[in-house]
């Protein structure tokens, strides 16, 4: 039902996400907001011939520069206007990467064993239940297989941008209903679950993978993220934070 209007949100705020925010990122991975790339930050080593899993792959950017790098990459998503854009950008960059209507929630079409590297950008924020998720990721990957997953910080969310005041409790965990306004002054509410970072690493350990890295990097010549984000506060509280896992 949740995921239902997630996907429904997503197909409509596809074409403003492509045009305002993540069309331009196709050289490399862009973690998120000020979150740095996959250039600068080297958290997937080299991907060339390695067999890639996106998970909400968006308007597959992200798998569109791993496999301009030599990765095999398949890209999910539930938002078929995501992954119409995705399909068409893929064509126009003359890369092929599979991409699927399948959401994170249920990976059961995947091969036990079979992947070197699973990665979602700015997507497990939709994710119920991250334990289960995880636990699907542990069975897709190979031994020794990466897992490395971004989603704004959990501190950024509490910060009310305009006057840089605390906004809200990181106490308040669970499903939340946020609310955006759009280019052309239209308020849009859409659902995204709350966590703690301890509620995380909780997930991962629960999904019997191991945490090697967070990264909560600041670049201050990372591309635009569309306009909400204010340079000071962006200096003083990362918007994105990196968690960088492996199968054991
Ligand atoms: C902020 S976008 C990020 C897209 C892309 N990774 C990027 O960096 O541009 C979040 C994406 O997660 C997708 N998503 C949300 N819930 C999902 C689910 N249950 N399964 C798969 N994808 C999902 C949305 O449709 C959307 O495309």
């Amino acid at each position: 039902m949740i995921e239902k209007e997630i996907a429904r949100w997503w197909d409509e705020a596809s074409e403003y996400y492509q045009k305002e925010i993540a069309d331009d990122k196709l050289d490399t991975v862009h973690y998120g907001p000020f979150g740095s790339t996959e250039e600068k930050l080297r958290l997937l080593g080299n991907v060339k011939g390695k067999i890639v899993l996106e998970l909400g792959c968006g308007g597959g950017q992200c798998a569109i520069s791993l496999t301009k790098k030599g990765a095999i990459c398949t890209g999910i998503d539930i938002s078929v206007n995501q992954l119409e854009y995705a399909a068409k950008l893929a064509n126009e960059n003359s890369v092929k990467v599979k991409f699927i209507k399948n959401s994170f929630s249920n990976l059961k079409i995947f091969r036990s064993n079979s992947y070197d590297i699973v990665i979602s950008v700015l997507a497990l924020q939709h994710a119920e239940d991250l334990s289960k998720i995880f636990t699907e990721v542990k069975r897709i990957l190979k031994k020794n297989g990466i897992f490395v997953f971004s989603i704004e910080h959990p501190f950024y969310l509490l910060i009310e941008p305009n006057d840089m005041t605390l906004s809200d409790s990181y106490q308040k965990t669970g499903l939340t209903k946020e609310e955006e306004t759009w280019p052309d002054g239209s308020k849009h509410k859409f659902f995204m679950y709350r966590r703690k970072i301890s509620d995380i690493s909780d997930s991962i350990i629960n999904g019997g993978l191991r945490l090697v890295k967070i990264v909560e990097p600041f670049d201050p010549r990372d591309k635009v993220w569309g306009k909400g984000y204010r340079r000071k506060l962006v200096g003083m509280i990362p918007p994105t934070i990196i968690f960088k896992c492996i199968k054991t």
